[in-house]
Parts: C-alpha cells; structure tokens; sequence
C-alpha cells in the first residue's frame, strides 16, 4: 500500500508541475481528492492493513495528501496568475494600432463638377444668382424671345405644370430675372436643375445646368471669347476650342462650342467625338437686343453662355451613361469621392 500511496503521489506531483492553468489544477485535484479519486481508490485497501501497521499507513498517506495539497496550491497559484496575464494580454487595447477606416459620405460627381465650375466663374468675377424650377412660361419662353409660336419651344420637349407655368427647360430662364432686378454691370452664374420630356443614355427629363451672363458697357463677343478660354482650360487643359455659328433665339450671334477631342486630338477612329476630332460643350452667343431692351436696360451690350453639368461630368470622367448620375449606385458613386471641390 505504501507502494501505491508513493507511486500515486509521485505521479500526482509531476502532474502538479506540468499543469499550465486554474482548470488543469483543479482536474488533478478532483481526480485524486474527489469523492471516486484515486487517493479513495487506494485508501479502501486500508482494511486489508494490520491493526499494527494502519497507524502507519494512515500517517504516511496524511503526509502525501498534505504535500499533494500543498503542491495544488502553490502550483495553482502560479497557474491563476499565468491565466490572468494571458487575459489582460487578451483584452490589451493597442494604442498605436491604426483606426478602423470611416466610411463618410462624400459630394455627388454633379455637385463636384457644379462647385468646380462655379468656382471658376467665381473667380471670374461671376456672381451666384437662381431662379425657380417652377417657373413661368413667361420667364422661360417669351422674356427670353421665344413666342408661343416660335418652333423653338418645340425642341424643348416641355413639362407643363399648370396653366402659364413649366418645369424650367434651361437657366436661360434666370437671365431675364436678374436683368430686371439687378442693374449694370452684371455678371452672374445660375446653377439648377433643368427639366426636359426626353430620356437615353446621352438625355434625362432631370439635369442641370449652368448659365453664364454677362451685362455691362461695352462686352464683346472677344470677352466671351476670352471667358470660354479661361473655363475651358480650367476644366480640360490646354486645349483648342472654336466657336461655331448656332441659333438661340437669346443670342445674336449665337454658337456652339466645341473644344478639340482630347482623346484623339482629331485622329483617328474615335468614339468621343465620333470621329469628327471635335466635342461640342456649351452654348453661347451675345444677348439678344430684345433681352435688354425688354427689361429697360440701355447703352450696355453682354454675353450669355449655358452648359449642361452631366454632360461635362461625362466627359471630365469619361462616363458613358447619364443615367449613371441617377441610379445611386453604390459602385459608381465610389469613384468619385470628393477630390477638394
Ligand atoms: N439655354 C440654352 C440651352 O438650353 C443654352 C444657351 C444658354 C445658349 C445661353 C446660349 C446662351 O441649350
């Protein structure tokens, strides 16, 4: 019996020192403390033990039991310790980890291409300036020389709201505002939405537009000129434009403005241009005389110029669907986080 107490004891001890947490402690402790342990195990033999040599017994197995007790405890000890020290380690924050990435929203490709723009005229000494998107027939027709009857209002595919009253069809509908209210030298921009009854992949009944006017002394079409140069160079680089002869019932002389294709510099098989080595931009002309005369303003002359803000997007960004403004894709709208405007 003193055999087995050793052996179970021994054993127990290099049990003791190889236990390595709380929980491997105390399965030793219920293997040999517990109630079927392997120290009961041995002790049933006791009644077998002479009445002379129990004493003994009983003595030897009490030293075992207090060195194995001792052993649990102090090896436990070390063991909780260990534990704790594994969890705090756990549980660290890393200061100088990096933060978590933010995901903030970021400004619409057409509020970016708006505000750039806008800046640019600003700095031009351009003036913000708005009117309604529900707007008169008169303010969006007639103040601006297009009659009822004028085949011009049929090219503008209109929304009519309610009797004398439209979804604007362009910003040219804010000139003949500022004219009354404001007086010479006027120089402002309008930036809004527009709305025209037609919808492809180049056309949305929703767009914007910004409109440019000029009014004072003495303008000439080489300000224009000069105005185009400096937005267009702003927004493309260094590039070649021209001015081609249009009609805009606003404007005398009116044009078209097309800037040299940056992609193929007017070579080649081109989709951008479709080969033309060209891409119109704007619209633009000198304010009709019946403009000024009408809103009582007299010895000045101006400019007006208008350009659509999903089209210079699209070219700027090289998109091929306006639609792609308006769907609130996730994907596309990622390309363009706010870049500063
Ligand atoms: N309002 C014209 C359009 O919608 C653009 C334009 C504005 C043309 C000002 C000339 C002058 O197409």
């Amino acid at each position: 019996m003193r055999d087995k107490l050793e052996a179970l004891g021994n054993q127990t001890l290099i049990d003791i020192e190889a236990a390595m947490d709380a929980a491997a402690i105390e399965q030793i402790r219920l293997r040999v403390f517990g109630k079927k342990g392997a120290l009961s195990e041995v002790l049933k033999g006791l009644g077998q033990v002479s009445a002379l040599e129990r004493p003994q017994i009983g003595a030897f197995a009490n030293t075992w039991k207090e060195r194995l007790e001792e052993g649990l405890a102090s090896r436990g000890q070390i063991c909780e310790e260990r534990d704790l020290d594994k969890r705090l380690a756990a549980e660290a924050v890393d200061v100088t980890a990096p933060a978590r990435r933010l995901h903030p929203g970021s400004l619409h490709i057409l509020t970016q291409t708006t505000r750039r723009i806008a800046a640019i005229l600003g700095r031009l000494g351009f003036e913000s300036a708005s009117g309604p998107e529900i707007e008169t027939e008169y303010f969006n027709f007639e103040a601006v020389n297009i009659p009822a009857d004028h085949p011009a209002r049929q090219m503008h595919d209109t929304f009519f709201i309610k009797p004398g009253h439209v979804l604007r069809t362009h910003t040219s509908s804010v000139q003949m505002r500022v004219l009354r209210e404001k007086k010479p030298p006027i120089r402002i921009f309008a930036a809004g939405a527009v709305y025209r009854c037609e919808a492809d992949a180049t056309h949305s009944p929703l767009f914007h537009q910004i409109e440019g006017l000029f009014v004072d002394k003495g303008v000439r079409m080489s300000d224009l000129k000069g105005v185009l140069g400096e937005l267009l160079s702003e927004l493309f680089g260094t590039v070649k434009f021209r001015m081609r002869p249009s009609y805009f019932p606003f404007v005398e002389p009116g044009a078209e403005v097309d800037i040299e294709c940056f992609k193929c510099r007017g070579v080649g098989h081109c989709q951008l241009c479709r080969s033309s080595g060209w891409i119109e931009v704007l619209g633009c002309g000198m304010v009709h005389p019946f403009l000024l005369t009408s809103a009582g303003v007299t010895d000045v002359t101006g400019f007006a110029l208008g350009l659509g803000v999903e089209r210079m997007a699209m070219l700027l960004h090289e998109v091929n669907d306006i639609r792609h403004m308006f769907q609130g894709d996730m994907r596309f709208l990622q390309l363009f986080r706010f870049r500063g405007y």
